[in-house]
């Protein structure tokens, strides 16, 4: 009898097509955004899930749907996995990493240019039918090329923003992270280890790239944002949560920092009230990952896993080593 699956929200058709040939899919196309009682209630009777990051794994989720055995994410984080639970109840987890890496790297580039350059505010100006002259001072921002590029979380999309910024625009680049790279690493990364005070205080530009957990919560608040340079850019391509949303606004808008660039927010996607009244911040809605191919890449992988464990027992990129229930 064939294995039965569900697809939690709306993805590629084809990838519903390739997964269609071994599962019974139930797919989401019309994206409704379940409740965890609705997703319970969707997952009755499915051996596997395909989730995206809005979908809830916990232990109740998990005790109420005894025949699911993997939960397969299209996102490299999985902070929506309660990984021990999974574990716990004998339930595989698996993530999509490194098919984004480099797409999300140049989306932090692009967010960091965004941001000292002034774009979205400038753009917005000029939409507003506000632009009459030239003004020697108008929008000026900060360089990028020598700056000081800071960047917290090394891991793989963090080694993409500093080969960017070392490579391609000259820029000193300094991080922290959990653990120090090995020296190779940091050679190819042209990448210097400081402290998280260090670099708070040095970068010109920081850029937030590390998983979300209990200890990354509010990694930067107010305490953290007063010790940045009042000229300095900080740019959160990570996770909502790891900057205190509150506190960032009161930054911006009291010229604390000069600017930031925030893909992904607090209680996303809804977005604290007083970012949207800062001028100085330019705001997307959680798209880093966002090309076709590198979207393709993603979903596939995640079907990947599902076939692969289902079938024959070898997900591809497992976050648990759970017993199979
Ligand atoms: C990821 O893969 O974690 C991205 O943030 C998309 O959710």
């Amino acid at each position: 009898m064939r294995q039965k699956i569900l697809i939690a929200r709306a993805v590629f058709p084809e990838v519903i097509a390739r997964l269609a040939q071994h599962f019974d899919v139930t797919s989401n196309q019309d994206d409704v955004l379940w409740t965890p009682s609705q997703l319970i209630e969707q997952l009755q009777g499915m051996q596997g899930v395909f989730t995206t990051g809005s979908e809830r794994i916990d232990a109740a989720l998990l005790a109420a749907c005894p025949m699911l055995k993997i939960c397969a994410n299209m996102a490299v984080g999985y902070n929506n996995f309660d990984l021990d639970a999974m574990t716990a109840a004998g339930v595989l987890g698996t993530n999509a990493p490194d098919v984004l890496t480099e797409t999300t790297a140049d989306f932090g580039f692009a967010l960091l240019m965004a941001t000292a350059r002034r774009v979205a505010e400038s753009e917005h100006f000029l939409r507003a039918g506000l632009w009459t002259r030239w003004r020697y001072d108008m929008f000026t921002g900060s360089d990028i090329h020598g700056a000081t590029l800071g960047i917290l979380g090394m891991g793989r999309i963090g080694q993409g923003i500093a080969r960017r910024g070392a490579l391609g625009f000259g820029m000193k680049v300094i991080y922290h992270n959990r653990s120090r790279l090995d020296a190779a690493t940091e050679a190819q990364c042209q990448a210097t280890y400081v402290s998280k005070q260090d670099l708070l205080k040095t970068a010109d530009h920081l850029v937030l790239v590390l998983p979300y957990s209990a200890s990354s919560h509010h990694a930067i608040g107010a305490a953290e944002l007063a010790q940045m340079k009042p000229t300095a850019t900080l740019v959160n391509i990570a996770r909502g949560g790891i900057v205190d949303d509150a506190a960032l606004a009161v930054a911006l808008r009291n010229k604390a920092i000069a600017a930031a660039g925030l893909d992904v927010f607090e209680g996303e996607p809804k977005v604290h009230p007083d970012l949207l009244t800062v001028p100085n911040v330019v705001l997307t809605p959680h798209i880093a990952s966002a090309t076709v191919p590198t979207r393709l890449a993603m979903a596939n992988l995640a079907a990947d896993n599902l076939i692969g464990y289902l079938l024959k027992g070898k997900p591809l990129t497992a976050l648990n080593a759970a017993a199979p229930r």
